[in-house]
């Protein structure tokens, strides 16, 4: 296999805390292969910079094959970079171009505070899930599941839903910084199902005041996360959260307990 090798500079968002002023720092990048994938070439550069005595770059990452959601960056301005439905560890560097210039920066949210350079804290996401992202009655194994019949257009359009990998992709790309596509996605996986029925009422009215508590804003139709999503989840769901909230404030708008930050 050929190997083209690109000679890049980074240029990338450094900042040593949650409370201290960050600022881009340049890094020359040569001979990068076109195989390798983005967080191979952050790894490369991270040996250099630990072989000079300086502190590495931190971003995040786990199962670098796009399914865990840890990995995002923006990268050139574009949540993952510029590679359609493809997570910022699946971007290959045969998408970029010998002598480019590449900007690197954390998700830019008020309720995704940057924890250290390239990674933020988006437990805000985890707390939006605890308010109404799950089911409390019992489905049993899997065949006792299976017992209780779902129109198969039900289960694709589920399926499809349930693809969020809860990267935060959509909320880096919104005006708005909405998390909507992420909390329509789950709604609807949840609420397409039978076992998803006894709250989902409750589970929109829960969600959607969970994640006003944390900060984030409202969809407005820009339409921008979806055209970064890497699993492609439509925004028509989000018309289909909408949906579910209108009928939980109409017919039981009930307080419901909000999950706090921790200190
Ligand atoms: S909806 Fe898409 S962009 Fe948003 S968290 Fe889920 S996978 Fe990521
Ligand atoms: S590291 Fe898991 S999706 Fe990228």
């Amino acid at each position: 296999m050929s190997d083209r090798l690109l000679n890049l500079t980074l240029v990338v968002w450094r900042q040593p805390g949650p409370a201290e002023v960050g600022r881009f720092e340049r890094y020359p990048c040569p001979g990068i292969s076109e195989h390798m994938s983005f967080l191979e070439m952050l790894d490369v550069l991270n040996e250099r910079l630990l072989r000079d005595g300086k502190d590495p770059i931190s971003f995040e990452h786990d199962c670098r094959e796009g399914i865990c959601g840890a990995c995002g960056v923006m990268i050139n301005g574009v949540p993952h970079g510029p590679q359609a439905a493809t997570t910022t560890c699946q971007l290959h560097m045969r998408h970029f171009r010998d002598g480019d210039e590449i900007v690197v920066e954390p998700w830019r949210a008020r309720a995704f505070p940057v924890v250290k350079d390239l990674v933020v804290d988006r437990s805000a996401f985890d707390r939006i899930l605890q308010a109404g992202g799950y089911v409390s009655v019992r489905a049993g194994s899997a065949p006792e599941a299976n017992t209780i019949l779902v129109p198969k257009s039900d289960a694709e359009l589920a399926m499809d839903a349930a693809s969020c990998i809860g990267c935060g992709a959509c909320v880096a790309a919104c005006p708005n910084a909405s998390p909507s596509l992420f909390v329509a996605a789950k709604i609807a996986h949840l609420g397409l199902l039978p076992q998803g029925q006894p709250e989902r009422t409750r589970r929109a009215q829960a969600m959607v005041a969970q994640m006003e508590a944390e900060g984030f804003g409202h969809c407005t139709n820009h339409d921008e996360c979806e055209a970064v999503c890497p699993k492609e989840i439509p925004v028509r769901f989000i018309a289909r959260l909408n949906r579910d909230f209108l009928r939980a404030m109409l017919t039981a708008p009930t307080p419901v307990p909000l999950r706090k930050r921790p200190a």
